[in-house]
């Protein structure tokens, strides 16, 4: 695992809404002009509101493949939020301002998830799934294992967007998932190495044998993975591909929607009073979430007029 995704963990846990270094160093650098302090931290909060958007659908897909088809797709995922200084850089060597209009507009990779899979099957795999979510744009995708870069680079690129629901608005928020195999990870750690080391001005001889390495790399991830599709054809457990749930369960739960599609319809027409079901201490449960709801909604309310759009 390699650069900034290495503390992310910790960081995405602590970057909630209170003060943390990162902030700090944030307010320090941002000339008072450009953005309040609350627009900083606004922006923190969006962006790791969105990195627990995306890991929370992939934690999902992963657990309903292991139960599917005991097997996780995903071998590991780190996640981290852009360092107030790689932001400022990024701006910079764009030739850009640094204020938070600049970072939401131009910088793709604030909020970063890196998922690990072991076969490039996994890979596109866990892409398709993604884009099938009907909450998720899909803004870019860059297929470097279609098309690698000419240093040897492999990995799969996408910019989504999730909304993130605040009391008064709803933000769509970009994310940027990079997914590699644990081969191309490992290849990618070295490689930035290298470059960091050299400041990208690395020996000849070096960038040569990376490069080497990196049509070994190719070469490992076929074989291994024609190697898997081997061994599942003598597995005994081996599942249809697809079919992820039983068709009377699906049939269930689809009565479960259309039944409330039903109940919300015969409310909009007017024609009758909606059926409502619940035991009265699910009732009193409820109404005490609604009024705890309210107050939550109290505390972290924005001034009206700070208005900000996300793209
Ligand atoms: P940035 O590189 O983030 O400025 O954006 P870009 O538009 O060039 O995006 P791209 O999708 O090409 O790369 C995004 C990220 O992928 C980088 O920030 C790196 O983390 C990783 N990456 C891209 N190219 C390389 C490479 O040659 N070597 C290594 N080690 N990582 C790379
Ligand atoms: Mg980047």
């Amino acid at each position: 695992m390699n650069n900034e995704y290495k503390e992310e963990k910790d960081r995405v846990e602590q970057s909630g809404q209170q003060e943390t270094a990162e902030s700090r160093a944030l307010n320090q650098y941002m000339p008072a002009q450009t953005a309040s302090m609350d627009e900083w931290k606004r922006m923190q909060l969006i962006y790791s509101a969105a990195l627990k958007e995306v890991n929370t659908k992939l934690e999902i897909l992963n657990a309903e493949f292991q139960m599917t088809h005991r097997y996780n797709p995903i071998e590991h995922l780190s996640a981290r939020i852009k360092s107030p200084d790689s932001i400022m850089k990024k701006l910079r060597h764009q030739g850009r301002a640094v204020t938070v209009e600049n970072i939401v507009r131009y910088i793709n990779d604030v909020a970063g998830i890196r998922i690990i899979c072991s076969f490039t099957s996994d890979i596109y795999r866990i892409s398709e799934l993604i884009q099938k979510q009907s909450d998720v744009k899909v803004l870019k995708i860059k297929d470097y294992i279609a098309n690698p870069k000419p240093n040897g680079y492999t990995s799969y690129h996408m910019i989504v967007s999730v909304p993130i629901f605040l009391s008064d608005m709803t933000i769509d928020t970009k994310v940027e998932i990079q997914i590699r195999t644990i081969a191309m990870d490992f290849w990618a750690s070295l490689e930035h190495k290298m470059y960091y080391k050299f400041e990208g001005n690395a020996p000849e001889n070096i960038r040569r044998e990376l490069k080497e390495c990196a049509d070994l790399v190719g070469f490992l991830d076929r074989k291994m993975m024609a190697i898997n599709e081997e061994i599942k054809k003598y597995s005994d457990e081996e599942e249809e591909d697809g079919v992820l749930m039983s068709e009377s369960l699906r049939r269930l739960y689809g009565m479960v929607n259309e039944e409330n599609e039903a109940k919300e319809a015969a409310v909009q027409d007017g024609k009758s009073a909606v059926v409502i079901d619940l035991e009265e201490s699910e009732l009193r449960a409820a109404d005490a979430e609604q009024e705890s709801q309210a107050a939550r909604k109290k505390l972290f309310a924005m001034p009206k007029g700070r208005k900000a759009t996300m793209k």
